[in-house]
């Protein structure tokens, strides 16, 4: 398996419950596998555990057969490989767009620079906005920005956290189709966080639904139920993810 996260527990310190609680989650090399739930349930602190944000308490994550984290091992953020794409862009507002995704690229050449900058605007289909600033864009096209620069360093893992939450709906769903077809152009593997379902079907290889820190359910985009629905089957089933 690429991603292997396996038992995860993780407690806020000033919080009673632990917000995470024995999450396992195994993605293949190139899949997308998205993360939905309902606010509060733990997504975006699992998306802060994989990345290096805040440290579990005990479990272990794996990329690509290097060991992340464990009980010996804590990799710094920076050394993880791993790309976010958050809901507010994060772009740095005094640089183009040239500038903000060259900000990544470390340990290459002038040319190579240049050249991967070329490639990932024409990519995100944004050539002609190379020197234009953050605020001479359109929500869709900072997006799109923000994706090209977290895929400029090709990282091992890209993780998405809610990043359709600022656009209007008639973009968000041109823009989650583009997506699809570029993380899968690249061959990238992804965790998307959202609370919306639609996203996740169009976007997902595989679903799961989060609850209090604890996957509820595990499957495909077809088979998806509605919440109230997945909550249902679980208290019946009580099955274990
Ligand atoms: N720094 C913190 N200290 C203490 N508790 C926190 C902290 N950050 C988040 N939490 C709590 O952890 C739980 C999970 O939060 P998290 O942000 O992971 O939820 P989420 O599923 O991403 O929600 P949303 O859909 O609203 O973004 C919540 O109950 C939240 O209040
Ligand atoms: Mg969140």
């Amino acid at each position: 398996m690429f991603v292997e996260i396996k038992n995860l527990q993780y407690k806020y310190k000033n919080a009673i419950e632990p917000t995470i609680k024995d999450f396992s989650l195994q993605i293949e090399k190139g899949e997308i596998v998205s993360i939905l739930g309902e606010s509060g349930s733990g997504k975006s602190t699992i998306l802060r555990l994989v990345t290096g944000l805040e440290i579990p308490n005990s479990g272990s994550i794996s990329i690509n057969n290097r060991t992340i984290f464990d009980e010996v091992t804590f990799i710094p953020p920076e050394k993880r490989e791993v790309g976010m794409v958050f809901q507010d862009y994060a772009l740095f507002p005094h640089m183009t767009v040239a500038n903000n995704i060259k900000y990544g690229l470390r340990k290459m050449s002038k040319k190579e620079k240049k050249e991967r900058i070329d490639e990932m605007l024409s990519l995100v289909n944004l050539s002609k906005y190379r020197d234009r600033y953050p605020y001479e864009l359109s929500g869709g096209q900072q997006q799109r920005v923000a994706l090209a620069r977290a895929l400029a360093p090709a990282p091992s893992l890209l993780v998405f956290d809610e990043p359709f939450s600022n656009l209007d709906t008639y973009l968000q769903i041109r823009i989650r189709d583009e997506l699809r077809e570029i993380l899968k152009q690249t061959g990238i593997t992804s965790i998307f966080v959202t609370h919306d379902q639609e996203d996740a079907k169009v976007l997902a290889d595989e679903i799961i639904y989060l609850e209090n820190g604890k996957t509820i359910w595990k499957g495909a985009p077809d088979n998806l139920l509605p919440y109230t629905q997945v909550n249902r089957v679980n208290q019946i089933n009580k099955k274990t993810f």
